[in-house]
């Protein structure tokens, strides 16, 4: 299915544009398009379009404002140096956002659907594209169900929208490395639940965790798993790793966490480089310890918006640790720089990941 193509006719101006573009933080600000697909079960997919964006009209039955029938997904375009743009892996994306809608009984969107609907998008507010360091224009895929029925049950119908919006830096401190919250009390995922996936309900159940981090002073919160209380999971809205003192790193395993696609790109690139690489529980209580031992020498999370983030401190209930220096470690720094590079299309790219 090709997108129909209906141009905004009100576009923000051009002086605005570069305006919000020199520094545009983190999701706060949207380009003048945006794309949908409607599914119904009699249908399947179809009037795929890129259109003005603008407010969705909703019933206030809709099935989605009651029992959070949503899934999304973020990647990012970037504006390269030779004028070109690129995105990182996106058939990945569309992968994961196949198997989020299984786990949460909903249709699956062809890939071609989902790439195609990001290419239209990006191609017509391409110039909403930030060219500074580190920046990106951010895109939102997600779906929801739009059927009008309290019944609980999967809808039969179904909207899949993408938007875009100009993206710096995911956490607004600036601060070379952030902070961690220990959470003892909430937790994120449960064998059989819905960790993997990438629903709005996941976010929504760690927002309290999350506010209890901040109110700790910390920057994000880290989950542990739900029998013991004790193995590392993931943070709020990222994947971790650990790097240690003879140069191996470890990320916990795949199971109740989201299956990163940063995480992932962090695991070849490493065993490319000759990296000892294990993807294994780790504890909490270990943590600290190696921590303070020095057999940890660095942490760092990771995530489509947060790219690569040092971790610098550990903060819970029973007192606080330092990781390394607590600033950024030599291998995060260097990890980072092979991952951007490559998105960035300035490093060769072994593994086909760029797609122009
Ligand atoms: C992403 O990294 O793209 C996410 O969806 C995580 C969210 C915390 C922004």
């Amino acid at each position: 299915q090709s997108f129909e193509f209906e141009a905004n006719p009100t576009p923000v101006d051009a002086s605005e544009r570069g305006r919000v573009l020199e520094d545009p933080g983190f999701g706060k600000v949207f380009t003048d398009h945006m794309a949908m697909v409607r599914w119904s079960d009699d249908r399947g997919w179809h009037d795929a379009k890129v259109m003005p964006r603008g407010p969705l009209l909703l019933d206030p039955a809709t099935a989605v404002l009651h029992y959070a029938q949503e899934i999304f997904e973020g990647l990012k375009a970037y504006r390269l140096d030779d004028g070109g743009t690129a995105l990182f892996r996106p058939l990945e994306n569309a992968r994961r956002f196949r198997e989020s809608a299984q786990r949460m009984a909903m249709p699956e969107l062809p890939d071609d659907l989902f790439l195609g609907s990001i290419e239209a998008l990006v191609k017509a507010d391409r110039d909403w594209i930030p060219s500074g360091d580190g920046s990106s224009l951010y895109l939102r895929p997600f779906m929801f169900a739009s059927e009008v029925f309290l019944g609980v049950k999967p809808a039969s119908e179904y909207l899949y929208l993408c938007i875009a919006s100009p993206a710096g830096n995911y956490f607004k401190s600036g601060a070379p490395a952030v902070s961690i919250w220990v959470s003892d009390h909430y937790t994120r995922a449960a064998p059989g639940g819905t960790g993997a996936a990438k629903c709005g309900g996941n976010y929504a159940a760690s927002l309290v965790a999350q506010r209890e981090a901040i109110a700790q002073g910390c920057d994000q919160v880290v989950f542990l798993d739900t029998a013991e209380r004790r193995w590392i999971d993931e943070l709020g809205g990222m994947n971790l790793f650990f790097v240690f003192d003879d140069g191996s790193i470890l990320t916990p395993p795949l199971g109740t966490i989201l299956p990163g696609i940063t995480r992932d790109s962090i695991l070849t690139l490493a065993r490319d480089q000759g990296i000892t690489v294990r993807e294994a529980p780790y504890a909490i209580d270990q943590w600290e310890a190696d921590a303070r031992s020095g057999k940890l020498v660095e942490t760092f999370a990771c995530g489509t918006a947060a790219v690569v983030t040092p971790v610098g401190t550990v903060k819970s209930r029973d007192g606080a640790f330092t990781i390394g220096s607590g600033g950024p470690g030599q291998v995060t720094q260097a990890l980072k720089a092979r991952l951007t590079a490559i998105q960035r299309a300035q490093a060769p790219d072994p593994h086909n990941w760029v797609h122009r």
